[in-house]
């Protein structure tokens, strides 16, 4: 029998991740119970969840009904917050111990098949479970890229424990949520698209520790070169269309490709001393002052330019 669809999720600590995450459940429609320790907690949640909402409407991801405040309720303990709760989605600060001790008091309190989602960065469900004496067959990884009331890309995995239902589960709730979840096969440290982002960082700190070019360079390199085409297709499509009639399939063993080959094994890296950081830092600064020295508006204009891409990138065929 099929899972009923979700109706009810909790956000168990509301920080900057929490509060995001309140904000895309509420904006398709969920009933949310929010929890977290913090003192003031409750209205900086109420507060950062309607500075998000333009944002949500703008790219027509507030569903009809759906409300800031009306289906939010904020609850005194993590446990009174799961107690009916569907879908958890848990927030808390990146501390084994504490994720360990607060999953122990989740899968207490929660449903039984309630599915339990961690957002953690850098700790793996295999580590997290272990702590949950009734379900640890639903624990999973959904780790959303921030913000996540913006952005599409939820990471899902199991753990050792997980089963392949609460996967397949926790995947079908964030596509029903109108995120990208991408499934990882296996677990690993630091996931997929941060792995993906250390790679390119250790290379940009690389090539102006080597003094090859600026960090506005550097910067532009990605920013109005390759990167524009990755928010489109990614690097292994965007290889295949770049390699020819023939794809990504004639390209291996060609001298081209083997001269990338070459490159990666001429890759550096590096270790960000103070001398570098400094280094990195005064670049930022200058390309800063060069859009105005207003970091605000620059915020302002890259979520603007965001809000409009993630809107193109919708209204395209799939
Ligand atoms: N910030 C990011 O860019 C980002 C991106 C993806 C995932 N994450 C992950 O999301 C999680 C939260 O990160 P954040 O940036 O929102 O952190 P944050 O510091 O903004 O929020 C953490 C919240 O946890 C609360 N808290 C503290 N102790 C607690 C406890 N014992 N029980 C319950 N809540 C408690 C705090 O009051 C705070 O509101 C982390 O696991 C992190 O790895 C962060």
């Amino acid at each position: 029998m099929d899972a009923p669809a979700i109706q009810r999720a909790a956000v168990v600590a509301t920080g900057v991740i929490g509060a995001s995450w309140t904000t895309v459940f509420l904006a398709r429609g969920l009933d949310v119970t929010a929890a977290d320790p913090a003192p003031g907690a409750e209205e900086a949640l109420r507060r950062a969840v309607e500075a998000q909402w333009p944002a949500m409407d703008a790219m027509g991801g507030v569903a009809p009904g759906a409300s800031p405040d009306r289906h939010l309720r904020f609850a005194a303990s993590p446990e009174e917050a799961v107690a009916d709760a569907q879908f958890v989605q848990e927030n808390g600060p990146e501390r084994l111990d504490l994720k360990r001790e607060l999953f122990r008091r989740l899968d207490g309190a929660a449903p039984a098949n309630a599915i339990l989602a961690t957002s953690s960065s850098t700790i793996t469900v295999s580590e997290i479970q272990g702590a949950c004496a009734r379900h640890p067959e639903r624990v999973v990884l959904g780790h959303p890229f921030n913000p996540p009331h913006l952005i599409p890309l939820v990471e899902v995995a199991g753990g050792r424990a997980t089963t392949a239902e609460a996967v397949e589960r926790a995947l079908g709730f964030y596509r029903a949520l109108g995120k990208h979840p991408i499934h990882l096969r296996r677990e690993v440290r630091g996931h997929v698209a941060n792995r993906l982002q250390a790679a390119l960082w250790q290379e940009a700190f690389h090539l102006v520790a080597t003094g090859v070019a600026s960090v506005a360079d550097v910067d532009a390199a990605i920013s109005h070169g390759p990167g524009l085409r990755w928010a489109l297709l990614g690097p292994f499509l965007n290889l295949h269309l770049s390699g020819g009639q023939g794809g990504i399939g004639e390209l291996f063993g060609k001298p081209l490709w083997q001269a990338t080959e070459a490159m990666w094994r001429d890759l550096g890296t590096v270790s960000v001393d103070a001398e570098l950081g400094r280094e990195v830092a005064d670049g930022v600064a200058e390309e800063l002052l060069a859009r105005g020295d207003d970091r605000e508006r620059v915020v302002r204009q890259r979520d603007q330019a965001l809000l409009a891409l993630l809107r193109l990138k919708a209204e395209a065929p799939r």
